[in-house]
């Protein structure tokens, strides 16, 4: 009764305290930039095809240099990941050049921002996340051509295990 109360709530907001769920659809050759989880739970699943997770160390404070590579895998359909900002950084890529991907995301707690960090250097620059839609509605997002788009599921009459 009280799993049905929360899904069944005309308003979503108390979905999105508790996780964001994404699709993401990689291009060829498509990669995200290094970037941290905001304090929230990161699992990824790889729905179709493949991609390559670059594990990086934060940089330090007043670091100024090449950040620093921790390790590297390629994740494989069906596969799943997870990453919160004690475990590092990361970078997530589609390195095939004939082959789309796309992967599941969920963030619990939800975020709409996370910092970027530039390789090279290890300055980190906050952007906000784009979404294709939010809580069911379509967003502004839609009218710029090949950006990369977050579509943030809608899902009030999913059953879930009690919280
Ligand atoms: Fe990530």
């Amino acid at each position: 009764k009280r799993r049905k109360r929360i899904f069944e709530c005309p308003n979503t907001v108390k979905i999105k305290h508790f996780f964001n769920l994404m699709i993401l659809c990689w291009g060829e050759g498509h990669g995200s930039s290094i970037h941290d989880h905001t304090d929230s739970h990161c699992f990824m699943k790889i729905l179709q095809g493949n991609l390559k997770e670059t594990l990086f160390e934060w940089p330090e404070k007043k670091g100024n240099g090449e950040m620093t590579k921790k390790s590297e895998r390629v994740l494989r359909e069906n596969q799943c990941a997870y990453i919160n900002d004690s475990i590092g950084l990361h970078r997530v890529e589609n390195i095939s050049h004939t082959e789309s991907a796309v992967s599941l995301h969920l963030y619990s707690p939800p975020f709409d921002s996370c910092n970027t960090f530039d390789q090279r250097t290890g300055h980190k620059h906050k952007v906000k996340m784009t979404f294709y839609s939010q809580f069911g509605e379509r967003t502004l997002c839609n009218l710029l051509p090949n950006t990369t788009r977050f579509v943030n599921l809608h899902l009030p009459h999913m059953e879930f295990p009690a919280l």
